[in-house]
């Protein structure tokens, strides 16, 4: 299989997930990582026994080896940035959201048409979940009949006190929207990438449930619990809660909320489709286990299991029953997939998300956004 050579920008929280992704893929070289924070960069390169680290996105551009970028940084340099990419020739592996409003994702899409060769993806890696590519294959063959009622939540506990900071709550760095774009936008794609259908509807109520947070004189890092006694006061408008209710074009309703003020919850995904014949529940704390919720019937649970799982699933679990698969798992396997298509004839569609695929959940957040101001439903 042919091998890529990958150089990886941004080495903050989930950079670190990139570089430990890539390292387990077979045919991935990690030659390069790059961040603004130079010493970041030089630790990175060390720990990993990685040939080169840059001080910046320019001179990872120009590094003639690489073949492949990982863009890790913030949600504002996402757009620029991954121009830049596709402009260079070099394939592009972007992180969500793939940018800040639907102008900007937009204006990456015709760059992409004007460069056919560069493969792009957008790392919406809770899809190559086997379970959730096992619900995927069973929709599909029209296992649960027709989706009638889709909900779920995505809850974390980060944000909960006033003294939790980050970027993602700074417009100008975060973009529309905080707790939606951050992590309702995994939620969306994922049920869009199951059910095979869009969302083309929402009516959302986005509340900031701390208004005036502590913003840390100093760097503190995405999930950390470290309170600093220097910070200044912040007022905050973007929401840290938000309940979006929906329609699919497949003639589907649905609600979900996202919430990143939630005690307890460190990333409780969980999605539940009812339809016309069952029903499937999974949550991403609970990885291995599928709920086949039955009327006249035992309900039961579908244990990840390769041996008698769909073929799609079964490409995306590496490990036996019983030995726990989890978050990085299903993070390397979208990953993997990615290379596996540069290394294919490119001739099926891809499973990662693509460019319009992430285009698409950039229009329906600002939809969510637009229906929360204007209190009504929007159509998308
Ligand atoms: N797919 C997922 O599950 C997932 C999870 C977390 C974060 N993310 C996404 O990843 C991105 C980064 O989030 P994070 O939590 O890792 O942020 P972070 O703040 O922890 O890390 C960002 C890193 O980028 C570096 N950086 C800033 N400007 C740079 C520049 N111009 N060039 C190179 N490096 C630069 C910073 O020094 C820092 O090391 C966000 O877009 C976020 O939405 C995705």
């Amino acid at each position: 299989m042919k091998v890529f050579n990958v150089g990886i920008l941004g080495l903050g929280y989930i950079g670190a997930s990139h570089i430990d992704a890539v390292r387990r893929i077979p045919n991935c070289r990690l030659v390069a990582v790059a961040d603004t924070n130079i010493e970041f960069a030089k630790a990175r390169a060390e720990q990993y026994g990685i040939e080169k680290y840059y001080g910046s996105p320019e001179e990872l551009l120009a590094d003639p080896d690489i073949d492949v970028i990982h863009n890790c940084t913030p949600n504002h340099l996402h757009t620029d940035i991954n121009r830049a990419v596709i402009e260079a020739g070099k394939h592009l592996f972007s992180e969500k959201p793939l940018s800040r409003n639907y102008e900007e994702a937009l204006s990456l899409l015709e760059t992409s048409k004007a460069h056919p060769e560069v493969v792009c993806a957008v790392n919406f890696n809770y899809r190559m979940n086997p379970l959730v590519q096992e619900m995927r294959s069973r929709i599909k063959k029209g296992e649960l009949g027709d989706v009638r009622i889709v909900s779920g939540a995505y809850q974390q506990q980060h944000m909960m006190y006033d003294t939790d900071y980050n970027w993602r709550f700074e417009p100008e760095f975060s973009g529309i929207s905080c707790t939606v774009a951050d992590i309702g936008s995994h939620w969306m794609d994922l049920v869009q990438h199951v059910t095979g259908s869009k969302i083309v509807s929402v009516m959302a109520d986005l509340v900031t449930t701390i208004p005036v947070r502590k913003k840390a004189k100093k760097q503190v890092d995405t999930f950390s619990n470290a309170v600093c006694d220097e910070y200044e006061l912040k007022n905050i408008e973007m929401e840290d809660y938000g309940a979006v209710l929906f329609k699919m074009d497949n003639g589907a309703t649905g609600l979900f909320h996202v919430s990143q003020v939630s005690a307890g919850h460190g990333c409780c995904f969980g999605v539940e489709f009812n339809g016309s014949k069952c029903s499937y529940r999974w949550n991403q704390e609970e990885n291995d286990r599928l709920w086949i919720g039955l009327r006249g019937d035992d309900n039961r649970y579908v244990i990840r299991d390769p041996n008698y799982m769909t073929p799609e699933a079964k490409a995306v679990s590496a490990l036996a029953m019983g030995h726990p698969e989890g978050w990085n798992d299903a993070f390397c396997g979208n990953i993997r997939a990615f290379y596996e298509y540069l290394a294919s004839d490119r001739a099926t569609s891809p499973s990662f998300a693509s460019l319009e695929e992430a285009s698409y959940i950039i229009r329906l957040t600002e939809a969510i956004v637009k229906s929360s101001k204007e209190k009504r439903w929007i159509e998308v």
